[in-house]
């Protein structure tokens, strides 16, 4: 009978908001926390993902099951093979074993289920995403006109900020489209490739970014100025010049000063992709190398990152807030309309989803919890950490290091006793890697660097010390020496 199903789930929703129920999920995540903080068992899983993949291959369950059966599923078919990102030894990729009274606030976000679009559905959270986006302003160095917007991620921050950057330089382009002489986007040879997709995407078109080259792993200021000087000559406008600030591959900061003397000369706009390494802000000491970040018009940051917030929470910030609303120039009277004052507020004219979750909370609770100075001093202690692993490498034989960290990212290569020619090597490295990462001891990653496969680690993990460090590299020697 239909009626008594829908009983029956209305008494599992009631049993499902209990002390219980959330006792039970609060257990899985403690005791997940227990085994990977301390090192103990593998950092990821040696199953192939064809294997895994089995255990989901199921139909879709018509019935309703126990949640003590559901829970021992996520125990057993998810968490079980997960990567360990509290694991000491896990060094991959930018993402974070996040800060646990944040991940404890997803429950939150989630219960309350605020959209940040419009200010009536979200009476607290949309004027708190108004002030943690003040302070972060703040510490940018932008002034009362500036504004901002979380953001899924970085791609979306780059992506928003170009949309931003179009609209000055195209203004009718909401209406006309691009045209058929669409400006250029400037940005360096590292850049992420949220740049060049979130320049496709706005219909300038890839041919229409020009490169500059790296010096050291970050863009080469000398070169920039010529490349502006040639596109002047040939009568190019320039939509935008995008900085990184913490590049993905080195970790390396380009010089926002001088670039952003460059295009304040020329009237450009400089966006700073500082998805990895704005957080640097917090850090008394490392602030300095964003030197200049306030001569920026867009910057992208994700306390997702180095402020180590679980997925997702992303940030854009506009040195004018009015920069944002150019850029999308909708109309939806049922959504955003002049009642008191709300279009002050309404968030959903300045970013580019509709429904949009409160990821502002766990980014408010994360201050309130350990601070900014607090957070800064994570931020050091996993730069000093991938430091001390630089220096490590560089004492070790059997390794050449790539570049001296200006953050929590380090490239390095296995060279062994010299012997092997440099395309073995690019062999030798991804090989040792895929065993290494295969063996459960650790976990590092790869990328392409100089035309040279080179092993790359980013250490995320506050609980990363010297002594895990040292572990890693002994772990690649023995495992290159054949285990
Ligand atoms: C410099 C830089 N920009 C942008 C991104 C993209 O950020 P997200 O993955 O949050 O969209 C990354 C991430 O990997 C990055 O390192």
């Amino acid at each position: 009978m239909p009626d008594d199903r829908h009983a029956l789930v209305i008494a599992e929703l009631d049993a499902d908001m209990s002390t219980a129920a959330a006792s039970a999920f609060a257990t899985l995540i403690i005791d997940y926390f227990k085994e990977a903080r301390d090192g103990r068992g593998p950092v990821s899983t040696s199953l192939a993902t064809s294997l895994i993949a089995e255990r989901f291959d199921e139909p879709m369950p018509m019935e309703g099951a126990p949640l003590a059966a559901v829970i021992a599923r996520l125990q057993h078919d998810v968490i079980a093979d997960s990567n360990r990102l509290f694991h000491p030894r896990a060094v991959g990729h930018q993402v974070s074993p996040p800060l646990p009274a944040t991940i404890w606030t997803e429950s939150v976000i989630a219960a309350l289920n605020q959209s940040v679009a419009v200010s009536e559905m979200s009476p607290t959270a949309t004027p708190m995403e108004h002030r943690v986006v003040r302070w972060m302003c703040d510490l940018v160095g932008f002034d009362g006109s500036a504004g901002g917007t979380l953001t899924s991620g970085g791609t979306e921050a780059t992506f928003t900020a170009l949309l931003a950057a179009r609209s000055v330089a195209i203004p009718d382009v909401w209406s006309n489209g691009v045209g058929e002489d669409p400006p250029v986007v400037v940005c360096g040879e590292h850049a992420h490739y949220a740049v060049s997709r979130a320049v496709s995407e706005l219909g300038i078109g890839s041919r229409n970014i020009s490169v500059v080259p790296s010096r050291d792993w970050k863009m080469d200021t000398d070169a920039l100025r010529k490349t502006l000087d040639d596109l002047a000559s040939q009568r190019r406008r320039v939509m935008a010049v995008v900085a990184t600030a913490g590049s993905t591959a080195t970790g390396s900061f380009d010089d926002l000063d001088a670039i952003g003397q460059l295009c304040e000369s020329r009237g450009l706009w400089m966006h700073v992709d500082g998805a990895h390494g704005a957080s640097a802000l917090l850090s008394a000491r490392d602030r300095a190398r964003l030197k200049g970040i306030e001569r920026a018009r867009s910057i992208a940051w994700d306390p997702h990152k180095m402020m180590l917030l679980p997925l997702s929470a992303g940030l854009l910030l506009v040195r004018h807030e009015r920069d944002l609303e150019n850029a999308f120039s909708q109309r939806a009277p049922y959504l955003f309309h002049d009642a008191e004052g709300a279009r002050a507020w309404d968030q959903g004219t300045r970013s580019f989803q509709c429904s949009r979750r409160a990821d502002v909370i766990k980014l408010w609770v994360a201050f309130q919890r350990y601070g900014a100075r607090g957070i800064g001093a994570l931020y050091d202690g996993l730069c000093d950490a991938t430091r001390a692993m630089y220096e490590v490498l560089q004492a070790h034989p059997s390794f050449e290091t790539l570049h001296a960290p200006e953050s929590n990212i380090l490239c390095f290569r296995f060279v062994g006793d010299g012997s092997l020619g440099d395309g073995q090597l690019d062999v030798a490295n991804r090989d040792l890697r895929e065993r290494y990462n295969g063996s459960g001891a650790g976990w590092i990653t790869a990328t392409t660097l100089g035309g040279q496969r080179v092993l790359r680690v980013t250490i995320m993990n506050p609980r990363t010390t010297v002594r895990h460090v040292r572990e890693i590299v002994d772990g690649l020697a023995r495992e290159a020496r054949g285990g």
